[in-house]
């Protein structure tokens, strides 16, 4: 099956308003009309309209970081997807490791917040990795299986076969120490494995998953051509419009 690669860049809590604007009226010109690929940016809440009114109507997507699991209600600084729509968003990451790691989120709320947002038009971007120790000490299929598992209770095949995975090693995270291609093709094909027995092989062979973690232009080839990537989850590199646009042209060489 043929699964249509997604690049999507994660710009974490960089860039004003006025920065974001710059950067995708730059990036949008670099990626022309008809890339190959599925390209996305997820600016900072903050951004979201000023990104918005330059990517309408070019191939360039728009989605967020983060959402909460309530769609309105007394949550002080929490933004809900209903929220997001109509910014015009359409992709929302959700249970980052930054997330997990410094704002506490656990594998119950990711997976309240992924309950709320499957029945609607966002599409969840849902991450998973582990750590530095948890790989050293030979727990990651454990560690991966165990998000998985518990950020995916109680939704239906159908609702899951409406998400992207995004495979992120917590050790290859803005550490300039990227997986090779055989660890991150290893790890996914384990993950597809898990959703052939758990769900079906349809839902296994539709389901996108990236891998992020130092993904940058010199890389990008190699990782794109493991079978079971399907696509990459930028940080650092997608920040700046050339090396972004690159990414996206080496990914594309890859897909055609
Ligand atoms: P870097 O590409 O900076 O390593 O970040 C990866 C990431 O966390 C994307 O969500």
């Amino acid at each position: 099956m043929s699964r249509r690669t997604l690049i999507a860049g994660n710009w974490k809590m960089y860039k004003t308003p006025f920065e974001s604007r710059e950067m995708v009226q730059e990036l949008v010109a670099l990626i022309g009309k008809d890339p190959e690929v599925e390209v996305l940016v997820c600016p900072p809440f903050t951004g979201l309209e000023a990104v918005e009114e330059v990517v309408s109507g070019t191939p360039v997507q728009l989605g967020a970081q983060n959402v909460h699991w309530e769609n309105q209600g007394a949550f002080t600084g929490e933004i809900s997807a209903g929220m997001l729509l109509e910014c015009g968003c359409r992709y929302v990451i959700i249970g980052h490791s930054e997330r997990r790691q410094y704002f506490e989120e656990s594998d119950e709320t990711i997976n309240r917040k992924l309950r709320q947002v499957v029945d609607t038009q966002l599409v969840p971007i849902l991450c998973v990795g582990e750590s530095l120790e948890q790989r050293e000490a030979g727990k990651v299929q454990e560690v991966i299986v165990g998000q998985l598992e518990q950020g995916l209770a109680g939704l239906s095949e159908a609702q899951i076969s409406s998400l992207v995975l995004a495979y992120e090693p917590v050790w290859a995270i803005g550490t300039g120490r990227t997986a090779t291609p055989e660890i991150a093709e290893q790890v996914h094909a384990s993950i597809r494995d898990w959703l052939a027995n758990h769900y079906s092989g349809e839902l296994s062979d539709r389901l996108r998953i990236l891998y992020g973690g130092s993904v940058k232009p010199e890389n990008t080839a190699e990782l794109m051509a493991q079978e079971n990537l399907d696509g990459a989850l930028v940080g650092g590199a997608s920040l700046e419009a050339q090396s972004f646009a690159r990414i996206v042209s080496e990914a594309s060489s890859n897909d055609a």
